[in-house]
């Protein structure tokens, strides 16, 4: 159990996935990686963030010896996959906005997604409407402001309401039963997006299904079964490593990262 999961976002989004896979795997030692000196991600351009994401990531798995990679950002995993995987040899898992079972739970057969502006344009996206929400009327809300307010809200407690509304006034305007939460920071804002939008629309994430994806993939990896003490959580102190590329975080975020159980926190950077 010593080879760590690595986890990979922009900011405190792959929280939203972290807090996930835990569930399913709390004796795991853990990674975490902010890319936060590039954030907000959904506004790069592809060959950067593809080419920042490979060579940060390749040099944490060589430090920290991982097992596997989940890459808990919808944007970077519009784009960065197929590099990501040629570059290392360990499983590499993304995530995918869950515009599939949006499709199927709509019953008014309007959707909406609620992502980045890069994750709104990726031709990804686009294929994966066509292919699994043929039937519905699908559509795009792309805001890197929402990203930004959802950092402040975990750095500080707090969330502009007035902010919250204004962003969200089309969305409630396009009339949907079902809103993807197609970033993982929206997760992190969810009871004050629901509270917004009504009980009417239902939000749904991919947190979960990533991490079920994550025991399938590490039990194919280490060729045995994930074992029924790997979920209990009473057996040792696993640990959680938090790496962070901005020059510093702020005091409200490290502390949130305390009180999510990471035994450090540490400022890293690519060796050029
Ligand atoms: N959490 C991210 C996502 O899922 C990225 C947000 C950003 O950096 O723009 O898309």
């Amino acid at each position: 159990m010593s080879q760590p999961i690595l986890v990979f976002d922009s900011g405190i989004g792959g929280l939203s996935v972290l807090a996930e896979i835990r569930k399913l795997l709390p004796q795991y030692n853990y990674c975490y990686l902010f890319d936060n000196a590039r954030l907000p991600y959904g506004e790069l351009e592809e060959q950067e963030l593809i080419s920042g994401c490979v060579a940060l990531i390749q040099q944490l798995v060589a430090k920290t010896n991982a097992a596997i990679v989940v890459v808990a950002c919808n944007t970077a995993s519009t784009v960065v996959l197929p590099a990501l995987r040629a570059a290392l040899t360990i499983p590499v898992v993304g995530v995918v906005p869950a515009i599939k079972p949006a499709a199927k739970l709509s019953k008014s057969k309007r959707i909406g997604l609620l992502a980045t502006p890069g994750t709104v344009r990726r031709h990804y996206t686009h294929e994966l409407i066509s292919q699994f929400a043929d039937d519905c009327h699908v559509e795009l809300f792309g805001c890197s402001e929402l990203v930004m307010m959802a950092e402040q809200k975990i750095a500080t407690g707090e969330l502009d309401t007035t902010s919250l509304k204004r962003i969200l006034a089309p969305v409630v305007e396009a009339d949907l039963d079902v809103l993807v939460l197609g970033c993982t920071h929206f997760p992190m804002i969810r009871a004050e997006l629901q509270q917004v939008l009504g009980e009417g629309v239902s939000l749904l994430d991919s947190g979960e299904a990533i991490a079920k994806r994550v025991v399938v993939l590490l039990t194919q990896f280490e060729g045995k079964q994930i074992e029924a003490d790997d979920r209990k959580s009473d057996v040792a102190a696993p640990k959680i490593e938090g790496y962070y590329t901005a020059s510093k975080i702020s005091e409200g975020l490290e502390q949130t990262l305390v009180d999510c159980g990471f035994s450090s926190i540490e400022h890293y950077t690519t060796i050029n």
